[in-house]
């Protein structure tokens, strides 16, 4: 967690920062810091809050000169937010100063060691205890700045994405990472740089980029190129400068008064770039790269096993449904954090999917690279083009969503269930699992999703009525089943997530084992009642909650009137598929949740406690 910004240059470092931390708020937004080098001294300013409150400690122009400096907005790990906590950090002379990402494991034996040796620490960080060891080495090897970052971090256990300067030599940068992402823009003929933990802060710059590889450093220096080495063994590494795809647009409200908002709209143009170039309707095929390369694999799979966290691990449960009922290949979804921990049977004939929006959590990335080790084949589904878990994986199949800023996962969500859909259907065929027109007719109705999202969203102010009854609602119940009890487990965890509000999801059968004791007139329970599947059966557990006055939002198919006559509010989807529903019954519960965090004043793309991308454990 935590986002990291940088400039050296010839510009003003203070707005390039500033925007660039807002940018990053996604990542991380209990407390902000800023330090820049005006030519004589270092001003530095930190807070506890957001970057907005960060602002208020710039009130003198002078603070704001430089053109160079380091900021940092924090997701807080080692020691509280508060002020003192707060990045960047100095070294106990005050010349080295430091923005670090991750956590580094073995921080308190190396603190004891510097308190032995005269250091004084003022916060409770890991990252103080870095820089003074970074101090220290300098110090005692009597060496420039690069190599003394190069030796220290040899000396550390954890995960690191860091910037440091020196004030003795402010044209100078040094960055390294380890398990924590950073990207480095390079300006014209060198003339400047930046550093960011994505390249969001720099779009407007430049488009040449430079992604560090784990176990690398880089040493930034204006007029110069960018020299970059292994932090193990010091060997040289060429630059791979790559061209930044992305723009400015996608990382914008765009007229939204919320990234969520934006991107539930998105959700249309974001499934149908997902399939664009794969699902080839005329053709009657889907061609993705990184299953053709290895049908073999596939093919012999014994079995399929999904890891994922949060929202990602609720696509992977949908997935479950669809690869066993099209493609008839076992599956078993596991909590990434769990499976990495236990000891689970793993085989080479055993297919890993992660599936990972950011493509860094960290219990996912860990939970391949275990089963990696253990000989199976690792497929990614991960959204940010060369995150790590995509390049941890053997193949993949990007989810072509765009960046999504919000903290609660709504496009990233729809894009993995689309990206594991053709996945199944093209095993399905190759499998023979599936007859060819049934493959057709999947095609054909996958084309029409996103039309039909397009159509849903327009019930955009009836959602919003129905969130106005429940916004002062203590607890929600989710019910679904088949294919869409994944999606009342991610409903739940939306409401919970951004409106602070005590949400469940249950398979609609289970609720008589228990959950039902929690019915009574103040309940409201969302349930999934699409007109396939268990249509019937999911209709007797609507009378059972009637019957115990809850307080019935039900989500139907177009044309119903079963349900009608019995809930209390009904929003309809336009029909499909049954295997194909989830793409559809999940707008409104995105919507349901973002209206009552809104009415309920809360913020929505930044919810208390949370980042969007979760880099530790
Ligand atoms: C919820 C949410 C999280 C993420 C989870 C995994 O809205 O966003 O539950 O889904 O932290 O993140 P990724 O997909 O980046 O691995």
């Amino acid at each position: 967690m935590c986002g990291i910004t940088g400039y050296i240059g010839y510009r003003d470092a203070y707005p390039i920062i500033i925007n660039g931390l807002q940018r990053l708020e996604y990542r991380g937004y209990d407390s902000a810091g800023v330090v820049l080098y005006d030519g004589k001294q270092i001003n530095l300013s930190k807070t506890k809050g957001k970057v907005s409150d960060l602002l208020n400690k710039f009130d003198a122009e002078d603070a704001k000169k430089g053109n160079v400096g380091i900021g940092h907005t924090r997701w807080a790990t080692h020691g509280v937010p508060n002020d003192v906590n707060s990045h960047p950090h100095t070294s106990q002379s005050g010349d080295l100063v430091i923005v670090h990402n991750g956590i580094i494991e073995n921080y308190d034996t190396i603190k004891k060691e510097l308190i032995n040796r005269g250091y004084t620490f003022h916060s409770d960080t890991d990252t103080e205890v870095l820089i003074n060891l970074i101090e220290e080495v300098k110090k005692n090897n009597n060496v420039k700045l690069g190599k003394a970052v190069q030796i220290a971090l040899n000396e550390v256990v954890g995960a690191f994405a860091i910037a440091v300067f020196d004030i003795e030599k402010p044209d100078e940068i040094v960055v390294a990472k380890l398990g924590s992402p950073i990207a480095i823009g390079i300006g014209k003929d060198n003339t400047e740089f930046f550093i960011a933990s994505d390249a969001s802060p720099f779009l407007e710059y430049t488009k040449d980029a430079i992604y560090l590889e784990d176990e690398e450093m880089a040493i930034i220096k204006v007029g110069r190129a960018i020299e970059i080495r292994k932090i193990n063994d010091d060997s040289v590494v060429t630059a791979n400068v790559q061209e930044l795809q992305m723009n400015l647009e996608q990382i914008e409200k765009g007229g939204y008064d919320h990234f969520m908002l934006k991107e539930i709209h998105e959700q249309p143009r974001a499934i149908t770039d997902t399939f664009r170039g794969r699902l080839l309707k005329d053709e009657a095929i889907i061609k993705m790269a990184g299953i053709e390369d290895n049908m073999k694999r596939f093919l012999n799979a014994e079995r399929i096993l999904i890891v994922a966290c949060g929202t990602s691990w609720h696509a992977g449960l949908v997935a479950e449904y669809i690869f066993e009922e099209f493609a008839r290949i076992p599956v078993e979804v596991e909590y990434a954090s769990e499976f990495r921990y236990r000891n689970p049977i793993i085989t080479e004939k055993d297919i890993v999917i992660a599936i990972s929006q950011s493509g860094e959590t960290a219990d996912t990335l860990a939970a391949i690279k275990m089963a990696k080790s253990k000989g199976a084949f690792v497929f990614g589904v991960c959204n940010v083009v060369g995150s790590s878990i995509s390049r941890e994986s053997d193949a993949g199949a990007y989810t072509h969503a765009g960046p999504e800023i919000g903290v609660a996962s709504t496009k990233a969500f729809t894009t993995q269930i689309t990206v594991l859909t053709l996945i199944a259907l093209r095993l399905a065929r190759a499998k023979g699992t599936m007859s060819s027109s049934d493959f057709r007719m999947y095609l054909h109705e996958m084309e029409l999703i996103p039309n039909k999202v397009e159509k849903l969203l327009e019930i955009d102010s009836k959602v919003e009525e129905i969130a106005r009854k429940y916004l002062l609602s203590t607890n929600f119940l989710y019910l679904g089943r088949g294919f869409n009890f994944p999606v009342a487990l991610e409903g739940a965890l939306k409401l919970k997530e951004i409106s602070y509000i005590h949400a469940e999801g249950y398979p609609a059968a289970e609720m008589k084992h228990g959950p039902i004791a929690l019915i009574d007139d103040r309940m409201p329970v969302v349930v999934i009642a699409t007109n396939k599947g268990h249509y019937d059966k999911v209709v007797s557990n609507i009378q059972e909650i009637k019957s115990r006055q809850g307080k019935i939002i039900a989500i139907v198919t177009e044309g119903d009137t079963v349900v009608k006559e019995i809930a209390d509010h009904v929003i309809e989807i336009p029909d499909t598929e049954e295997a194909l529903t989830p793409l559809l019954t999940t707008i409104p519960l995105q919507l349901l949740s973002y209206y009552i965090a809104v009415m309920r004043d809360c913020n929505v793309d930044q919810p208390r406690n949370l980042a969007k991308s979760v880099t530790v454990e």
